[in-house]
């Protein structure tokens, strides 16, 4: 093996490990719920966004509700206390599951991108995500499903 190509092996290795870190932290940073579903509507605490450190609240940005009643999971984003998106994770190209990568929605099908509110960041999907109405109380958040 001559240098060239040694470096060109230990630079394709480093740049793996780089990924598959990027990609295991960002799987250890999806917080699930399971959330209770009756009349088409999703419910799921508010206190599932809530980490508690120490003496300090902080909120996490999204929680991830997979149930039984979805083929797909759908992601629910925290704005404020009263502000929420809920996105079904189905890619609207080729309908394809996404992933959550913090306020990105990405499709690892052919590298579509939407927003946090489901708009299309990148194609080649061309319409938003389905979004469903949110409504809140003091202690839970509602997704109308249907
Ligand atoms: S299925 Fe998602 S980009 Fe094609």
């Amino acid at each position: 093996m001559d240098r060239k190509e040694f470096i060109t092996i230990c630079g394709s290795s480093c740049l793996g490990l780089a990924g598959l870190s990027l990609f295991l932290e960002s799987c250890a940073n999806i917080h699930y719920v399971q959330g209770t579903v009756s009349n088409n509507r999703l419910q799921i605490n508010k206190s599932d966004f809530v980490i508690l450190n120490e003496a300090e609240i902080s909120y996490r940005r999204f929680v991830v509700a997979d149930f039984k009643y979805s083929e797909f999971p759908i992601v629910v984003y925290r704005f404020s206390e009263r502000n929420y998106s809920a996105l079904l994770l189905r890619c609207t190209h080729q309908g394809t599951e996404l992933n959550v990568h913090g306020d990105l929605i990405m499709c690892s099908g052919h590298g579509s991108e939407f927003s946090n509110r489901g708009d299309v960041v990148q194609g080649p999907a061309e319409q938003k995500l389905k979004s469903y109405p949110v409504a809140t109380d003091e202690r839970n958040v509602y997704i109308q499903l249907a």
